[in-house]
């Protein structure tokens, strides 16, 4: 009580004036919310890549919804992005559906073989062993993104999955020019895709990695692509693809069965819907973490007026939130089909006053103060689009293959790199992933659980303008949705939201990654005061936006500037 006496009142004297970041720029939002049901009438959707985006628009223009141009961005993203997500991998997928007025989350998340081992993942003694974890079959979860893009063309769509896909297969089989990142992320990955003769068959042509602007084809996807248009689930799951993947993993030292492969199935689950300021946020609930964390940070958030805060306050107060949320991640999160997690604690608002209460005005805490429970390169990895239709139908995917080119294993005639997403597990309790997040028995890996996520799908819907939004990122995807939400808060548009300069706190290691130019000098020396460890990193997460503004009934798409070859387009 005294603490929260002597907080209010310092916090009084923090407030300096000054109003949301975009504030002069964009209209105040109206007291009066718009009916949202209204259909925009044009549509917009931006992705990593401009050959997907135009996908997602030749499939709308066949007569598609969003859902059909979703399964047409995120395949042509598996042959023209694979360094980030693919047919090898999963995705989550936060959707409003406009006929029903309804928000569904699709869980097409990579779940662990039957036969899953930890001590495949540790060295004899006893230290984790991060290869198998990274590379190779061993690495690889069962695939749940063909899963997902079938759910989504049955369930959802309009089109047969033959014109969804129709984009993606002619783009594998005729070629398409590889960008700089893809090349990038091959020329990094050469020695590992060397060690799998498939895999450097397909992204080694000539055994080297392809050239920047010169035709790349691999018509193996475009027939696993084929297969899966035919087929559906039976076109990947069992049948001639299956054979394949089964029989490369086994070859390679994996231990997947056609079990495995024929009994993955998509989950449904409800998202997590929170309420910030007016805004309604709608994201990712368990087996990500994404969603938790958020609304966690905006609980704790909620109880102040960060509009009205000078800058230093307003990344102090931030950070804190991020820093406490992330200590709850460790300790609780995992599948929910496995374990019970707390989420009636963890999204209450009176656990997030309790947080609050803790949070110094004038100081950072360190993380060690806290309680038990470490940041990496956010990278070239894990891709997130979002699309809103004429109709008002709405779209946030983020899909991954997790780390670059996932295990850099390809399976022999499929021409699709699977995953590595088995070291999103905690596979040695407490021991950092690659993205330095530490992890508890809630998130350990059993036969045929889904893998801790941080994707953070999301939605946020204000009174006048409502926002699709997504980022990858590793760990930082959780932190960089975040700034992205309280950005598009702040009347940001969409090219605003996108290139919004970021900074990350994950609770351990105690720093706070900062992107050049997120604080000014003025800024980074009174934070250090406080007790922050400030450090610089590059690079961040290419996010996705689509905005619907209400009132003028217009959308607006932006790609992130940080990297070439996105496009965010409306028409
Ligand atoms: N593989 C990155 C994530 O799912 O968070």
């Amino acid at each position: 009580m005294k603490l929260a006496l002597r907080w209010h009142v310092l916090l009084i004297g923090f407030v300096l004036g000054t109003s949301g970041a975009f504030a002069a720029d964009n209209p105040k939002p109206s007291t009066q919310a718009a009916p949202l049901a209204q259909r925009p009438g044009h549509a917009g959707i931006a992705s990593a890549n401009a050959l997907a985006t135009e996908a997602g628009f030749e499939v709308l223009a066949k007569g598609g919804n969003a859902f059909d141009a979703a399964i047409a961005v995120a395949s042509t993203l598996s042959v023209v992005e694979p360094e980030s997500s693919g047919m090898g991998g999963g995705f989550m997928a936060t959707m409003h559906v406009a006929a029903s007025d309804r928000n569904v989350f699709i869980d097409a998340r990579e779940a662990a073989p039957a036969a899953v081992n930890p001590k495949d993942y540790l060295n004899p003694d006893g230290t984790p062993n991060r290869d198998t974890a990274l590379k190779g079959p061993l690495s690889a979860g069962i695939p749940g993104e063909p899963a997902g893009l079938v759910w989504l063309a049955k369930h959802y769509g309009k089109l047969p999955l033959t014109e969804s896909l129709a984009p993606a297969i002619r783009t594998a089989r005729d070629g398409f020019k590889p960008d700089s990142r893809l090349v990038g992320a091959i020329q990094e990955e050469q020695q590992n895709l060397e060690r799998w003769p498939a895999s450097a068959a397909v992204y080694l042509p000539n055994g080297k990695p392809p050239v920047e602007g010169e035709i790349f084809r691999n018509p193996d996807q475009a027939h696993t692509l084929e297969q899966l248009a035919q087929y559906g689930d039976s076109g990947f799951y069992s049948g001639e693809t299956a054979q394949k993947l089964i029989e490369a993993v086994h070859a390679a030292g994996g231990n997947w069965t056609l079990k495995d492969l024929s009994s993955y199935r998509v989950k449904e689950r409800t998202p997590i819907t929170v309420d910030y300021h007016g805004y309604q946020i709608i994201t990712a609930p368990p087996p990500s973490s994404g969603g938790v964390a958020i609304a966690e940070i905006l609980n704790i958030l909620s109880g102040f007026d960060l509009s009205q805060m000078d800058q230093v306050h307003r990344a102090h107060y931030v950070i804190e939130a991020m820093r406490r949320a992330f200590r709850d991640h460790n300790d609780y999160l995992g599948d929910p089909d496995f374990v019970k997690m707390p989420l009636d604690m963890l999204l209450s608002p009176y656990y997030a006053d309790g947080l609050r209460q803790t949070i110094l005005p004038d100081r950072a805490t360190p993380s060690s103060m806290l309680a038990p429970t470490s940041g990496q390169d956010p990278g070239m990895h894990t891709t997130h689009f979002s699309i809103i239709d004429a109709d008002g139908n709405m779209v946030s995917i983020t899909s991954t293959v997790n780390y670059i080119l996932g295990s850099t294993f390809v399976a022999q005639g499929t021409g699709v790199v699977l995953n590595d997403e088995m070291d999103d597990f905690a596979l040695v309790p407490n021991k950092p992933n690659v993205y330095g997040l530490l992890g508890s028995k809630a998130n350990a890996p059993e036969p045929g659980k889904r893998m801790l996520s941080s994707m953070s799908p999301s939605i946020v819907i204000g009174p006048d303008r409502t926002a699709v939004i997504g980022s990858p990122g590793g760990s930082t995807i959780i932190t960089q949705v975040l700034e992205g939400i309280l950005a598009f808060i702040d009347g940001g548009d969409a090219q605003q939201v996108v290139a919004h300069k970021r900074f990350h706190h994950q609770f351990m290691p105690d720093v706070v990654n900062v992107e050049p130019g997120a604080f000014d000098a003025a800024t980074s020396e009174a934070l250090t005061r406080m007790g922050y460890t400030l450090k610089n990193r590059e690079p961040w997460g290419f996010m996705n936006v689509v905005i619907w503004d209400r009132r003028s009934n217009k959308l607006d798409a932006a790609s992130d500037p940080r990297r070439p070859d996105g496009l965010g387009k409306v028409q």
